[in-house]
Parts: C-alpha cells; sequence; structure tokens
C-alpha cells in the first residue's frame, strides 16, 4: 500500500513533463510568450499592448503590412524603437519549428 502511493507520487510529475513538452504548440507559445502584449485574440487591447502600440491582427490590412518572412525575422529579431526594445527576440526561446508554426498561429487570428 505504501510503495503503491511513492510510485504515483513518482509518475505525477513525469506526466506533467511530457504534458509541458506537448504543449510546445503554437497556441500555447502564444499564450505564454506572446499575449500577454498581442492579446489572447491578437487585438492587442492589453495593457502592455497599448502602450506599445501593437496593431490589431485581427486586421487584414494589418496582416497584409507583413508577409510570413518579415514576421518571423520579427519573432527571431524583436522589434527594437530608437535604441529602445519594444518586443524582444525570441530566437534563443523559440525553435525554427515553432516561430514557423507561431506565424502560422498570427496569420489564423485575421477576422
Ligand atoms: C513586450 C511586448 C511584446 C511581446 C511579448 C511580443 N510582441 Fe510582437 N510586437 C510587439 C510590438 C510593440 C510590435 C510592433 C508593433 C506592431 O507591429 O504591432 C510587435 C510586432 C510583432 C509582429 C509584426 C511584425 C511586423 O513586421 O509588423 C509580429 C508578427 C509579432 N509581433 C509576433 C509576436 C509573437 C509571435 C510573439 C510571441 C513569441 C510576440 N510578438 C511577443 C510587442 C510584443
Amino acid at each position: 500500500m505504501k510503495m503503491k502511493t511513492k510510485a504515483a507520487l513518482l509518475v505525477a510529475p513525469i506526466a506533467l513533463c511530457a504534458g509541458a513538452a506537448l504543449a510546445a504548440d503554437a497556441p500555447a507559445n502564444w499564450s505564454q510568450h506572446c499575449a500577454s502584449c498581442h492579446g489572447k485574440d491578437g487585438s492587442g487591447s492589453t495593457t502592455m499592448g497599448k502602450k506599445l502600440g501593437v496593431k490589431d491582427y485581427r486586421d487584414a490590412k494589418v496582416q497584409a503590412e507583413f508577409d510570413d518572412a518579415k514576421a518571423a525575422q520579427v519573432i527571431k529579431d524583436g522589434v527594437a524603437e530608437g535604441g529602445k526594445t519594444k518586443m524582444k527576440p525570441f530566437k534563443d526561446k523559440l525553435s525554427d519549428e515553432e516561430i514557423k508554426a507561431l506565424v502560422a498561429y498570427v496569420r489564423s487570428l485575421k477576422k
């Protein structure tokens, strides 16, 4: 009985880790790394988003302002204006695959 409880306690963290690895997909990355500024829905209507002048990515006109390559480059290298970082670079945090998936995710936010 005692052994079984121990085994269950050991298994739980492993299951949680597997969950975290699986969650490394675009919607999860968006919520974790991007939504604080860009909003869950891409509208940019967050406190940070408004302060930084984030655009509304639900708007087709805004989506047309950048192509996929530019979006990927911005996600990698970030956005700086007048020597101030507005969006930090994510190239050390996210793989090329994850960035590609995020570009597609940004596109899917268009209404
Ligand atoms: C600290 C706030 C902040 C975070 C966090 C952030 N961004 Fe940005 N992002 C900005 C700002 C500011 C701009 C420039 C204004 C704009 O184009 O909306 C921008 C621009 C962009 C652009 C437009 C590029 C262009 O050429 O117009 C894309 C795409 C983008 N971000 C994606 C992301 C993704 C994906 C993440 C998460 C991995 C992310 N951002 C995280 C603030 C942020």
